[in-house]
């Protein structure tokens, strides 16, 4: 074999400056104080971050349904609504950076976001390797986890993912090497309380909402070390929910059973690391009538961040067909957001309506294209029908 001493080392020592960040994450996520209590604040601030492609169309009629729902409450000063610029590609790059440093101490400033979808440079696009906002975002602010529930009534599907949102294949992942020209790895990362915190999470939230099942989810028979701890101490959290059923599962045979219709019933609750988490959740969001209807929670123990399961969609722009970008999506993260920050009656109420406008009424549809509504006219609608709960 030929000598590859000086690409070992190389390798060895990037490792090690990799090792030492992961262990000093592991120090700082175990000296992590209490959640905040929203209710103890005498304001909230809710950031509003555009995004890239249709992420400025959907956040801004978002934004727009949120300010009407919650006027009141900004006119008794108790909730500031506030643009963060700046969080776009053309910046990141000019910076190069995923976060700008002014974006991210605006970002810091806030309490809770709401933030339209960001593109990611990928390989071979043109674009330097910059990490995606969005996982910048969820690691800069500690958003551990990775709530996105799906429904559709008339299925008797109700599900709630919890995808573990800093960790598992993407908590170095533009950390890899390339070790020769030959040799590429990446790495896969498990953490004590990185995993403890998303099954308390998963198990207290089934708790909370009489959901009589968790299944845990991961591919532990292949990826023995960093998903077997997964597993393991999602068991460990499990013991504390007696009343709770849990079951395992791999991430293949889950794919599967969720486009069985006997069985995918019985599912309610999820709890699986982040990459298994991305993938499933597409997959069930097209259940649920796409992407384009889904919405997520990015929830930490400081800030918390909502916004849209898809990306920013540039085809469409390219197109010229952002006007008509569903904002079902950001209107879903819009629920999550005021359950969030304990506005729960409002919550309920926009709930009601995007149920009503998705799912009963259907006075307008948005296709994405011009066979459909605008973003516009599909919040306004969404307005409307608020207005007459
Ligand atoms: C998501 C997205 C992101 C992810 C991308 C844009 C980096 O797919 O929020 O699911 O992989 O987490
Ligand atoms: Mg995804």
């Amino acid at each position: 074999m030929k000598n590859y001493n000086a690409e070992i080392e190389a390798a060895v020592e990037k490792y090690r400056t990799l090792l030492e960040g992961q262990l000093a994450r592991v120090e700082r996520i175990n000296a992590a104080g209490d959640a905040v209590d929203y209710t103890k604040m005498d304001k909230i601030i809710i950031g509003v971050c555009g995004g890239d492609g249709i992420g400025p169309t959907i956040t801004a009629e978002t934004a727009r349904v949120l300010e009407h729902l919650l006027a009141d409450e900004v006119k008794a000063g108790r909730i500031e609504f506030r643009t963060v610029e700046g969080l776009t590609i053309e910046n990141r790059i000019a910076h190069m950076k995923a976060i700008p440093d002014d974006v991210l101490a605006e970002l810091k400033a806030c309490d809770v976001i709401l933030k339209g979808p960001t593109t990611t440079p990928k390989q071979g696009d043109g674009m330097p390797n910059i990490e995606s906002a969005n996982v910048a975002m969820r690691k800069e602010l500690d958003l551990f986890a990775n709530v996105r529930p799906v429904r559709v009534p008339a299925q008797g599907i109700d599900w709630t993912f919890f995808r573990e949102n800093t960790e598992g294949s993407y908590a170095v992942g533009s950390q890899g090497q390339n070790v020769t020209d030959d040799l590429a790895i990446d790495f896969c990362v498990t953490t004590t309380e990185g995993t403890r915190r998303i099954a308390k999470l998963a198990y207290e939230f089934a708790k909370a909402n009489g959901k009589e099942r968790v299944s845990i989810v991961t591919k532990a028979n292949v990826i023995k070390t960093t998903d077997g701890k997964f597993l393991n101490l999602c068991l460990d959290v499990a013991k504390d929910y007696p009343e709770i059923a849990t079951d395992e599962w791999f991430i293949d045979i889950m794919t599967a059973k969720l486009v069985d219709e006997k069985r995918r019933r019985d599912f309610k609750v999820f709890v699986l690391p982040n990459l298994y988490g991305d993938i499933i959740t597409d997959e069930a969001a097209e259940f649920q009538g796409g992407v384009g209807t889904a919405g997520s929670a990015n929830i930490g123990k400081r800030y918390a961040m909502f916004e849209a399961i898809h990306g920013s969609a540039p085809r469409m722009v390219a197109e010229g067909r952002a006007i008509y970008a569903d904002p079902c999506s950001m209107l879903r993260a819009g629920v999550m957001l005021l359950n969030h920050i304990g506005y729960n009656k409002e919550a309920s109420r926009l709930e009601k309506a995007l149920d009503f406008c998705m799912f009963e009424e259907k006075k307008l549809t948005v296709t994405g294209r011009n066979t459909g509504a605008t973003c516009r006219e599909f919040a306004d609608y969404v307005s409307e029908t608020l207005a007459k709960m």
